[in-house]
């Protein structure tokens, strides 16, 4: 059976892993796990970049072999996925073998049918972004950040007939006009299709750059690093194998905006093509963490933020939290020390954290540590229950359209909402009157019990640890898939279970070891 195929890009190996990487595997991660609350069979896919001349050049300025550097740094890669509690089904290294038989089969197949000539070509080159550059590229008449200053050169290489296909993939893009998520990025690559595109180089000379996977039809060229890295998302799933019709077509490539034209859109769709294999079904084109200064956040900047000091002072749901609640999907986000601390101590600490032990010890203290059976139901009560399941419908809406800030934030209302109800309803009192105030005090800790429970539910595919550790804090069970969850009172009569502060405050201070300035 087709699966949810769901890839993220695989990161360059040549240098420690930074908030941009995080965020997007960590918005991979929670696209996932929402669909398989969803109901839906997923794949997931992730991995490392690890051939071409950045890798091959840092690993000589620390005077080690590329493969050593590869292997120290997917090790960093993998266990940052671990730390975030990001899941995946696969870790695809470029220098695995399984990949390289797949690129050089079909290098030879479109070799053989004439997709790919030898030439001389006289360019612009970046190092930076690892590809022939044309004046066009320029942004306001200059070179952009991510391609540098390019170096004129002149080189026999061999070229795939990219050209030969720009006018089947304006006529895919106007077909599928959902096909890059957000939309206004689809329009970029059209306006980019206006111009008539070159053919792709997709060798490099051996006496230039050794580091890569040899041409199975020219031994002194190695294969170009993005025609390679592409790759990896038909190589992990076994390419002309027969399980590969589980996973392909892709459902979802999730790329930062900066790789999305040319490689993503324009590259990866016309090779598929000319394999005769169709194209992904999504793309999702996310934004970019920026300081607050609006730099770009990246290794080469130096002004990284390292995800695992946030994730050893505040725990990995904090930080998967703060990530999808700040970032519109698709947009650029600010990230700053300030705005976490903000978001933590706001969100997390107060509105939410501080609910579930009020919860707790209220229960354990008026109801002797079971939930109640709600009794008389009075508008201030229906209310809670109809936002409750608006609450459902509203958040499973946001998520499928990979809009998480959109969710959280009308969960953190809804949970702010449960503060007020809190407030008005006053249990302390209540707990000290008569039969009337009794039956309310039951009606509002069940009420609360079970808003909590929904809340908790649907927080699980962003914070993984805490939404099912408050479900078992309320002695409730996490439901199998969302389509079964709903407004009941299941909870009413079981035991609750006290524990740790779930989101203690912290000083940044109070940590000396940090890597990272807070920026
Ligand atoms: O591009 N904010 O690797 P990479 C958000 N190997 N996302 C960011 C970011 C930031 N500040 N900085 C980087 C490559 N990213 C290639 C991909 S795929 C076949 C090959 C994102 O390590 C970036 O947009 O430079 C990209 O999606 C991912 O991190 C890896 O970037
Ligand atoms: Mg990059």
């Amino acid at each position: 059976m087709k699966k949810f195929y769901l890839t993220t890009a695989i990161d360059y190996a040549n240098g420690s892993p930074h908030i941009g990487h995080a965020y997007e595997k960590i918005l991979a991660d929670a696209i996932i796990r929402t669909k398989r609350l969803e109901g839906e069979e997923c794949y997931f896919l992730t991995g490392l970049d690890e051939h071409g001349q950045k890798v091959a050049e840092t690993a000589q300025k620390q005077s080690i072999a590329p493969q050593t550097l590869c292997d120290r740094v997917a090790e960093d890669f993998k266990s940052l996925c671990t730390r975030l509690t990001v899941d995946y089904d696969d870790y695809i290294r470029t220098t695995d073998e399984r990949h390289k038989v797949v690129v050089r089969k079909i290098l030879q197949k479109l070799y053989d049918g004439g997709e790919i000539y030898r030439a001389e070509y006289t360019g612009l080159y970046s190092t930076q972004a690892e590809r022939f550059v044309l004046e066009r590229d320029k942004v306001d008449g200059r070179w952009p950040d991510d391609i540098g200053e390019p170096i004129e050169l002149k080189e026999t290489n061999y070229f795939f007939r990219l050209g030969h296909y720009q006018e089947w993939l304006v006529g895919f893009l106007n077909k599928h006009p959902n096909f890059v998520v957000p939309a206004f990025r689809q329009k970029q690559i059209l306006t980019f299709l206006k111009e008539p595109i070159n053919d792709l180089c997709i060798s490099r000379p051996k006496s230039r750059l050794p580091w890569g996977i040899e041409l199975p039809f020219d031994s002194d060229y190695v294969t170009y690093v993005w025609f390679d890295a592409l790759v990896n998302y038909i190589s992990a799933i076994g390419y002309e194998e027969e399980r590969f019709g589980d996973y392909w077509p892709a459902d979802l490539h999730v790329i930062g905006k900066d790789i999305l034209v040319p490689a993503h859109a324009i590259y990866w769709p016309i090779m598929l093509h000319a394999l005769g294999i169709p194209p992904p079904r999504h793309l999702l084109a996310h934004g970019w963490w920026l300081t607050r200064g609006g730099k770009k956040i990246s290794k080469s900047l130096g002004n990284s933020v390292q995800p695992l000091d946030y994730v050893d002072l505040y725990g990995a749901d904090a930080f998967r939290f703060f990530l999808l609640r700040e970032m519109v999907t698709g947009q650029d986000g600010n990230f700053s020390h300030d705005l976490f601390v903000a978001r933590y101590t706001a969100d997390l600490a107060n509105d939410l954290g501080n609910l579930v032990s009020r919860l707790i010890s209220m229960v354990e203290r008026y109801c002797s540590g079971k939930i109640p059976q709600p009794a008389s139901e009075e508008p201030l009560d229906q209310e809670i229950k109809e936002s409750a399941r608006r609450l459902i419908l509203a958040v499973r809406m946001e998520y499928g359209n990979f809009a998480f800030h959109a969710g959280l934030e009308q969960i953190f209302s809804f949970v702010r909402q449960l503060n007020r109800y809190v407030e008005a309803r006053a249990p302390w009192q209540l707990a000290k009157q008569n039969d009337v105030s009794a039956d309310r005090l039951k009606t509002t800790l069940s009420f609360v019990a079970e808003s909590m429970r929904i809340v908790a539910e649907l927080l699980r595919p962003i914070m993984p640890k805490i939404g099912p550790e408050i479900l078992r804090r309320l002695g409730a069970t996490p439901v199998d898939v969302w389509k079964n969850l709903s407004w009941t009172h299941s909870q009413a009569g079981k035991g609750i279970l006290t524990g740790e502060i779930l989101f203690p405050k912290i000083e940044w201070r109070e940590r000396s070891a940090m890597s990272s300035v807070p920026i």
